[in-house]
């Protein structure tokens, strides 16, 4: 029986800061983004707008598409959560009328939970054909004003349908996971922002990336001819040019400038004008390479690489189905992505310091322009509001 991904959209914020903009604030080459990191914009997320409304938004345009009353699970992952006991998968299940008789859980471990989740819900969907899983993957990046990390924030959900016999993606058995307790990059509870060790989160994505690798390919007997595109996990575009140079490396394959090019970019696009959405990032880069590609990809073999710092990292695959391209919602994608408004600075640093979600009560100003938004806290409940 074939499992994967039968339906993807993704949503992000309505505003984006130009890393034009950041540069010229910060008196920066803007060279060392646009080339250094491989970042344009990154999409800036206003006080009323959190994962549970960017899962909603990611959400609603699969829901539009198939009876919401057969979703039996949702998977929630996120490192952005809303609340330290209510699953901001709840929060999603109310403000979609989800049926009562589904099962919702919020996965957490930094940038790899979407990759956990959506593991987890083949084997579900592999154990009992009637389930059909909605997983999600949703971050809002935030990092210290005038830190080494803001330039790579960002924020977006992505929104999958697991199920059998599915039109985009078919999940290969057999994967290469490694873990490895190490503080590359953390956010302890009292902390709006994370922290982190830029230089040694790369050195341990790299390292992790390599094991990960080898397990893939002892479990699987495939090599890396065998695939046709990479995904990896994108903290910035750079970084993955840097993970398929080390794979390259690794597994000692030789790859011209042209293949180089194809293997990677088209799954990049979007994530250098989103930025970093932890763990959605690794999947709307998937969207990118549906959305951009120039070949038809059907038959094609792509490759997932899912890291997250802490850390955990899985490498794994899948096979693009015959009716891929009659189902991309790549419009949407597009049309969200043009009608972000450019922050300035002093806008963005507005956002960013936001309303005061602590407070017993408090409204929140009307900015995000979705279809869902939180609206208030009162008695510290967050209220939302779809329209
Ligand atoms: N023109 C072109 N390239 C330039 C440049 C310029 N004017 N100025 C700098 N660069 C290059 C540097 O050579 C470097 O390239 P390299 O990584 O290939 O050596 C790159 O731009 C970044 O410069 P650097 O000085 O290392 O930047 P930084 O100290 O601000 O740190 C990060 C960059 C990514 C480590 C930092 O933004 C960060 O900590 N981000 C969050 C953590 C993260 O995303 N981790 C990834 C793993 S999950």
């Amino acid at each position: 029986m074939k499992v994967g991904i039968d339906l993807i959209h993704f949503a992000t914020s309505d505003y984006f800061l130009g890393l034009d903009t950041f540069a010229s604030q910060k008196n920066i080459d803007v060279e060392k983004f646009t080339i250094g990191i491989g970042q344009e914009k990154m999409s800036i997320a206003p006080p009323d707008e959190d994962v549970v409304t960017l899962a909603a938004k990611a959400a609603k345009a699969i829901l539009d598409q198939v009876d919401p009353q057969k979703i039996t699970a949702v998977l929630f992952a996120t490192e952005s959560g809303v609340d330290q006991s209510k699953s901001a998968g709840a929060f999603l299940h109310g403000l979609l009328n989800l049926p009562k008789r589904c099962r919702v859980i919020e996965l957490k471990h930094a940038c790899y939970a979407g990759a956990a989740a959506l593991q987890m819900a083949t084997a579900l969907v592999k154990s009992n054909v009637k389930e059909k899983i909605l997983v999600i993957a949703a971050d809002i990046a935030k990092y210290d004003v005038d830190s080494s990390g803001e330039a790579t924030q960002g924020c977006g959900a992505v929104a999958m349908l697991v199920k059998d016999s599915p039109r985009i993606l078919a999940l290969e058995s057999g994967s290469g996971y490694y873990t490895d307790d190490v503080m590359d990059f953390w956010r302890p509870n009292h902390r709006e922002t994370a922290l982190v060790d830029g230089k040694y989160s790369t050195m341990v994505y790299l390292n992790s990336l390599k094991h990960a690798w080898t397990h893939f390919n002892e479990e699987t007997g495939r090599t890396f001819q065998d695939i046709d595109y990479f995904c990896y996990h994108i903290p910035f575009t750079k970084m993955a040019e840097k993970a398929h140079k080390t794979l390259i490396k690794k597994t000692k394959s030789e790859v011209s400038d042209a293949q180089f090019e194809e293997q990677l970019s088209y799954g990049q696009s979007y994530n250098r004008i989103v930025g970093n959405s932890y763990s959605a990032s690794l999947f709307i880069g998937f969207c990118s390479l549906l959305d951009f590609a120039k070949q038809n990809l059907v038959n094609k073999r792509v490759s997932f690489f899912s890291y997250g710092s802490g850390c955990v990292a899985e490498f794994f695959s899948g096979v693009i189905q015959p009716e891929y391209q009659s189902v991309l919602m790549t419009a949407s994608h597009q049309q969200q992505i043009l009608q972000r408004q450019a922050l300035s600075y002093a806008e963005y640093l507005n956002f960013y310091h936001g309303s005061d979600l602590s407070q017993e009560n408090c409204i929140l100003p009307e900015h995000n322009r979705g279809s869902f938004r939180l609206a208030a806290i009162e008695e510290h409940k967050r209220i939302y509001i779809a329209r």
